[in-house]
């Protein structure tokens, strides 16, 4: 059945020409049709335009009978794609939460056996079945707050029975909902305790037990690596990001949250598709993703969350870098998947503009998941994930109003949800 949405006050990232992904300059510019309307048939974005010239889907054209929605005063936008999400988890961490503002760190909670290994630890006990009702859960929030596609890790199983209970978890949540869902697999996401005298032997594991299943089950697209002080150094990522490659799994990598660990300038040479974090990013490491094809992915929550340093996204994005923000969403550094409000943390905290961040959490956050020619923007041929908010005044509203639920309908996959 056909959907037409008419009297669209603003219809959002419009594209008649799409782009992979938006950079420098070319961020602060989001295309924004007026008075519009938008035809979605068989799920897919048919047509859009100005309701001036919307005699061109004519009743004649249009499937009958067609369901039509009356937007006006209302903005719609492309759904959000969410880079980079850890939500298949067992349980919940507060107790974390509460030590840290007793004053311990996120890496002296970790260093005595809490942090990952406490979730691996849960993760391990909890049934397969459990932790697929518990992450569809997360799936249904996260879908009502907007998001369309979504990236998940594995990384909370460290030995190779749990990794792969997680990623046929994941691989069951792409089947039963109506989000577009990439895996990654990160098996090196903390040396598990009863490797820490002889943690080659895990990364033996890895890579010798673990990516070989992962990649003959196609469980996951990509293979990631937590390359940063504390976790895993530069040669062990390289190690883990060769093997992957090997079998056809793409880097995406956890990088500079924790210190300068050279993570950003070993994505880049592994060929990253992104680099994630990146609280520690200087003059080098922005020289290095230049002219690169790796898309910067700044995770606002996980910063605000554990009172990190701020990533330089404004030097980055006058660089002439194109930048991306993901929600991290993970029960110990960012429990929320809310991209709007991951948006308004992109602005409030990272200082990009209302259309900066838009672009960061639409079309680069779809390139940082290697889905923009079908997500990410309002253009012909591409999935139609929309939502359509309550009546706003402007585009800067939507972010500036940071705790306010500004959805009104969310469609997925051309269906109402
Ligand atoms: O992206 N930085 C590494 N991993 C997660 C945190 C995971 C956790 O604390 O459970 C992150 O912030
Ligand atoms: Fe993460």
């Amino acid at each position: 059945m056909d959907l037409l949405i008419k009297n669209i006050s603003s219809l959002v990232q419009a594209e008649a020409a799409p782009r992979k992904f938006v950079k420098g300059g070319d961020m602060s510019v989001v295309q924004i049709i007026n008075d519009a309307f938008i035809l979605v048939r068989k799920g897919v974005i048919h047509d859009f335009g100005k309701m001036t010239e919307i005699s061109r889907t004519g009743p004649g054209t249009m499937d009958k009978p067609a369901k039509v929605i009356d937007a006006a005063g209302r903005f719609v936008f492309p759904s959000f794609c969410d880079p980079h999400t850890h939500l298949v988890y067992a349980g919940s961490r507060e107790s974390e939460f509460a030590d840290r503002i007793r004053g311990l760190s996120y890496l002296e909670i970790a260093s005595r056996g809490g942090g990952i290994l406490n979730s691996a630890r849960r993760l391990h006990e909890a049934p397969e079945d459990e932790l697929f009702i518990q992450a569809m859960k997360r799936i249904d929030e996260i879908i009502h707050q907007g998001t369309g596609a979504v990236e998940i890790k594995s990384g909370y199983g460290l030995s190779t029975l749990d990794e792969i209970k997680m990623l046929r978890v994941i691989k069951r949540i792409r089947e039963n909902s109506h989000v577009g869902v990439k895996a990654t697999f990160l098996g090196a996401h903390a040396v598990p305790v009863e490797f820490r005298d002889d943690r080659n032997r895990y990364i033996d594991m890895i890579i010798n037990e673990m990516i070989p299943i992962v990649a003959s089950e196609e469980l996951a697209e990509f293979v990631d690596v937590f390359c940063d002080d504390g976790f895993f150094s530069v040669e062990e990522t390289e190690r883990i990001l060769m093997a992957g490659l090997k079998y056809g799994l793409i880097p995406k990598i956890h990088a500079n949250e924790m210190g300068f660990s050279g993570g950003i300038q070993t994505g880049v040479k592994y060929g990253a598709l992104s680099v994630d974090h990146l609280e520690y990013t200087g003059d080098e490491e922005i020289e290095a993703l230049l002219g690169s094809g790796t898309i910067p992915t700044l995770l606002p929550g996980a910063a605000l969350f554990l009172g990190l340093p701020l990533s330089p996204a404004r030097k980055m994005i006058d660089a002439g870098l194109p930048v991306a923000l993901a929600s991290d969403f993970n029960p110990g550094s960012s429990p929320t998947g809310n991209m709007k409000l991951i948006m308004s943390l992109g602005c409030i905290l990272l200082k990009m503009l209302p259309e900066e961040a838009l672009n960061a959490v639409t079309i680069n956050a779809a390139a940082a998941m290697g889905i923009s020619d079908t997500h990410g923007s309002v253009a012909r041929g591409k999935v139609a994930n929309l939502f359509i908010t309550k009546p706003l005044p402007s585009l800067a509203y939507f972010p500036y109003a940071y705790g306010s639920d500004l959805i009104e309908t969310v469609i997925l996959k051309g269906k109402i949800i």
